[in-house]
């Protein structure tokens, strides 16, 4: 495996139910995204982009099929690792369609809880928690409840929550989805940045073609199997 693979799939399946009712959504997908790439997932909805994103992330079991995250296979035909919540934990930030933040706590805890269950210090990760909301505009509601926020503003304390642990992998459901086109913007150049400078990868889900535009490639799900464009970016 070469050292600029992050995330190596190859002949990925996954099924839904059975019998009558089987669903093949995902039939042989082979692909590698490099460290600091950012990739744009385009497809139809109910195409399997959701899907992909969350056996990538080690969250559903895929039905066969071989995964790589950095230099380790974590499954094939079956999750290798006994904790794949741990290399959740460590390696993978994700921003999924809908927030998920946690209700009981606020928005710094919802921050520093990952960071802080790696083992960072109470003081560094709420110094890190700050960075990140001041960069996401958000910093004013670090003691408030997901409950006191807009939709918009729960997306961005997702995002702060995503990068908390400096993921080498983050993979992104329409990240941008719920924000206005300056903050989506501000989104996008963010995680661009990331990709560059820390070497992530990034893999998001996106509709909205200013997003797409801003992406290293694009990746199709046709078929259902993967296929790579490259990017026009308008003259
Ligand atoms: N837990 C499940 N059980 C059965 N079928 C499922 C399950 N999860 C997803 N599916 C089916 O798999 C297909 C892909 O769903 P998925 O959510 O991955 O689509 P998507 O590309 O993310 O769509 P959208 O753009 O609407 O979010 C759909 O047909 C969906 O109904
Ligand atoms: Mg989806």
């Amino acid at each position: 495996m070469s050292t600029q693979q992050s995330i190596k799939i190859e002949n990925l399946v996954k099924e839904f139910g059975k019998g009558d009712s089987l669903l093949r959504v995902i039939d042989g997908a082979s692909f590698t995204v490099n460290k600091g790439e950012l990739i744009a997932l385009i497809a139809p909805s109910g195409a399997g982009k959701t899907t992909l994103l969350m056996m990538i992330g080690c969250v559903i079991n895929p039905t066969s099929g071989t995964i790589w995250l950095g230099d380790e296979k974590v499954y094939e035909d079956k999750w290798i690792t006994h904790n794949s919540r741990k290399i959740r934990r460590e390696k993978i930030g994700f921003i999924f369609q809908a927030h998920y933040l946690i209700p009981f706590l606020n928005v710094i805890e919802n921050v520093t809880l990952v960071p802080q269950t790696n083992g960072v210090s109470e003081k560094q990760a709420k110094a890190d928690a700050m960075k990140l909301l001041e960069y996401l505009d958000i910093a004013d509601k670090a003691y408030s409840k997901p409950s006191a926020l807009s939709g918009g503003q729960n997306q961005r304390v997702a995002i702060a929550r995503a990068l908390a642990n400096n993921p080498q992998i983050i993979l992104a459901d329409e990240p941008t989805a719920a924000l206005d086109s300056a903050r989506a913007l501000s989104v996008i150049q963010m995680l661009k940045k990331i990709a560059t400078e820390q070497n992530v990868a990034i893999i998001m889900v996106t509709h909205d073609e200013r997003m797409v535009q801003r992406c290293d490639k694009i990746m199709k799900i046709e078929n259902k199997k993967i296929v790579f464009e490259t990017v026009d970016v308008p003259s």
